[in-house]
């Protein structure tokens, strides 16, 4: 019997609306992803790569198409019971971290398990070890005004991978990073996808997710333009050539 993909998106449509002008972002695109993998996104500023991110989650509702996670048809379901499913099987590292002004790092780590139904003791030890794992173990009482931008993105990333989600969005989780906690960061995304068998997507430009990754997608107008699966020898040959390979761009500065 064939194996199920963890993720299928199927003739994904997508245009804003503003005012009467209708914009098309995605236009038609097709994707299936695998579990234990990382999938790597590429593509332009304002290509829709966050887009497809939010509408591959659940977040974003598509114009046309269907989104099939983990056997579940996302737009079949009720409004609660898809955000139950994303509570339960999707993490989501946002661009822009979107972390509460008022709680401390191990907190914003703890509250979406504690929507799990995680007891607090649990709950803060999983969240003091996610902190730890992105080499954040002794700041954990920082808040978000407090915080560099780097630690702020390493907080969401801990938030994310916490929940030890079968689905995993990151935005350009590591733009706010320097090469050692980059690595990090991609290290953790790796284990998450290898270890616990999840499906990790990624957008980003940085040529160190690009090395590690098993696979690189671009998307160009509203379409995937290639999909590319790495083999362990590509990775090693990008590794080795400093993952300077054309195809891959320097990473866009920190925001
Ligand atoms: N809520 C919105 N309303 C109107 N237009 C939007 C909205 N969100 C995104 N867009 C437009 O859709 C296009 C794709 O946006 P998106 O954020 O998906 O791009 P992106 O590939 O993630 O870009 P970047 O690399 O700069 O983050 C852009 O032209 C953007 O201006
Ligand atoms: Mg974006």
């Amino acid at each position: 019997m064939a194996v199920a993909h963890a993720l299928i998106a199927q003739d994904v449509a997508k245009a804003y609306t503003t005012g009467r002008i209708a914009t098309p972002v995605l236009d038609g695109l097709s994707l299936a992803l695998e579990s234990r993998e990382l999938a790597l996104v590429l593509g332009p500023s304002g290509s829709g790569k966050s887009t497809l991110l939010a509408i591959l989650s659940g977040l974003l509702r598509p114009d046309r198409g269907r989104i099939v996670a983990l056997g579940e048809e996302l737009w079949k379901l009720s409004r609660t019971e898809l955000e139950r499913f994303r509570l339960h099987h999707t993490g989501f590292v946002f661009q822009g971290f979107n972390l509460f002004p008022a709680l401390s790092a191990v907190e914003q780590v703890m509250l979406p398990l504690g929507y799990l139904g995680l007891d607090r003791r649990t709950a803060q030890n999983r969240a003091l070890a996610a902190l730890e794992e992105v080499g954040l173990g002794s700041r954990v009482h920082l808040r978000p005004l407090e915080m560099s931008g780097g630690e702020k993105q390493r907080v969401a990333i801990a938030r994310a991978l916490a929940k030890k989600p079968q689905l995993l969005f990151a935005d350009e989780p590591t733009s706010a990073l320097d090469s050692v906690n980059g690595k990090i960061v991609i290290d953790s995304l790796h284990r998450i996808a290898r270890n616990f068998g999840a499906t990790v997507v990624c957008v980003s430009h940085d040529h160190r997710l690009a090395v590690s990754a098993d696979r690189i997608i671009t998307i160009q107008d509203g379409l995937i333009q290639s999909d590319t699966v790495q083999s362990e020898t590509t990775r090693s040959d990008r590794l080795r050539n400093g993952a300077a390979s054309a195809d891959v761009q320097q990473p866009e500065p920190a925001q």
